[in-house]
């Protein structure tokens, strides 16, 4: 089973655990990111219960890699949630044109309060949170730009070296909150380690190639049979992997395919986005 060999350390998860709940006194507005190609897998399960009634926009990242219609399907499905959700890649600046809009709207009752009780006008407070690479940090740095400036002193904010003052005019918290993944479903951990939010060192890359290939077969057979130039498919991923191995020139001495290397080369592929856009998830409906 993979998500056995998973090494979570408690310690890091409670230290992160209270940065985010620590700081989300401070901000108007989540930034709850998740990977649009599995956006049920990659969200915390305890999310609702950690930020509580708290304004929050889903971002759907790295929406290039992902199938657009299951994306739209899911950004429908998050709309008749009663949630605020766009999709986005946060390595291109030109998909975030909406973010910062959105987040001034989500914000606008806390700052009307704010303003009711006679206090002094000030800017939006945003954070941003999600599992590990999930993009946070591109994300930051890319509503960030080039020119950091620091946030001069505002009531409220006490660590004011950690806020950014964007274009915008939002002050955004520059420290993602880190939020771990769901643990201890196996089919979760096997989509988390194949879009790369777990580490390669900790699961067997065979077996998560094989499950990524089972789920590519039913969902995506087009995508497959053109990338890796098949007639048909092979009723079974063990075989399917073994084409894959002989069409990449993977290998041993003797001929024989070597799995390993025909594992990685074809994680490495769907990684890229090579096989195509993909959505591993659907919205259950
Ligand atoms: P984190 O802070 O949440 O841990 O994630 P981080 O921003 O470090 O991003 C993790 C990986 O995901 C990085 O790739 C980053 O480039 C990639 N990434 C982030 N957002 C997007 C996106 O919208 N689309 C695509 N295609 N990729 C995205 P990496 O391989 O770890 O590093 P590098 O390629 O940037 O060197």
């Amino acid at each position: 089973m993979v998500t056995q060999q998973i090494q979570w350390y408690p310690g890091h998860m409670v230290k992160a655990r209270r940065m985010v709940s620590e700081h989300l006194q401070l901000v108007d507005v989540v930034v709850e990111l998740i990977d649009a190609r599995i956006p049920a897998a990659s969200r915390n399960p305890e999310i609702g219960k950690l930020i509580g009634g708290k304004p929050r926009l889903i971002l759907l990242n790295k929406a290039d890699l992902a199938d657009p219609v299951v994306t739209r399907q899911w950004l429908d499905f998050f709309q008749e949630s009663g949630d605020t959700a766009l999709a986005v890649a946060a390595s291109d600046s030109g998909s975030l044109k909406a973010v910062p809009l959105t987040v001034s709207s989500l914000a606008k009752p806390a700052l009307e309060k704010w303003q009711a009780k006679r206090r002094l006008p000030r800017a939006p407070r945003l954070m941003i949170v999600g599992i590990p690479n999930v993009g946070k940090s591109t994300l930051i740095n890319r509503l960030v730009g080039k020119k950091r400036l620091t946030v001069a002193d505002r009531p409220g904010v006490t660590r004011k070296e950690q806020w950014v003052r964007l274009r915008e005019d939002l002050d955004l918290l520059d420290m993602p909150g880190i939020l771990m993944p769901r643990i201890g479903d196996e089919e979760v951990g096997l989509k988390l380690a194949a879009t790369g939010a777990i580490s390669d060192a900790v699961f067997s890359i065979e077996a998560v190639t094989l499950y990524l290939l089972g789920r590519l077969s039913n969902l995506y057979p087009g995508l497959l049979c053109k990338r890796f130039q098949l007639n048909n498919l092979p009723d079974d991923v063990t075989n399917l992997l073994q084409e894959i191995g002989i069409r990449r020139g993977a290998l041993l001495a003797g001929g024989k395919v070597d799995t390993l290397r025909a594992a990685q080369q074809c994680l490495d592929e769907f990684r890229d986005g090579r096989i195509g856009r993909i959505s591993l998830e659907l919205p259950n409906r």
